[in-house]
């Protein structure tokens, strides 16, 4: 059984996550989902999500294409989980591009490119913006 790994934090969860994880999902025969709780998102990326980890998680739960979802308190965790889960893949967007180059030597490591024009802070800008608009997001091939 071939496992993927990805990493996020998945707040206001719109279509450029959903379709990270399915592409995530295609490329192995189990996906491991990372949450970022929001302890660390507060005290490493200084963020507050919008909608609390629990809710986040049970949210992924859910989608057909996420088998586990697994905790993400801290930077180091992830040659651990590498370990842990025997992961074959892990996958990140393109925004992260070189920065866990580390894990090579463990497991193959692939950064794909991101859906243009949606993410969780585009969202929250949005709204915020009172524009009465549709935010349309752009699946890159
Ligand atoms: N992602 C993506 N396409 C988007 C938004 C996110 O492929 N339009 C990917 C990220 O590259 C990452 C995963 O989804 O691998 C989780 O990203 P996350 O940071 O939770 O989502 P964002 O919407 O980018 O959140 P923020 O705006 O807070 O940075």
């Amino acid at each position: 059984m071939r496992t993927v790994i990805t990493y996020g934090t998945f707040d206001l969860f719109h279509v450029g996550h959903l379709n990270i994880l399915k592409r995530a999902r295609q490329m192995g025969d189990r996906l491991v989902v990372a949450v970022s709780t929001d302890e660390f998102n507060l005290n490493m990326k200084n963020k507050v999500t919008a909608i609390p980890y629990a809710d986040r998680k049970a949210i992924l739960e859910q989608l057909r294409c996420v088998d586990l979802v697994i905790p993400e308190t801290h930077w180091e965790q992830k040659s651990k989980d590498v370990a842990k889960y025997g992961v074959d893949t892990f996958v990140m967007g393109h925004d992260w591009e070189g920065k866990f180059d580390f894990l090579m030597p463990h497991c193959k490591v692939v950064y794909l490119p991101r859906t243009a024009s949606i993410s969780s802070s585009e969202i929250k800008l949005h709204i915020a913006s009172g524009e009465r608009t549709q935010l349309r997001a752009v699946m890159v091939a």
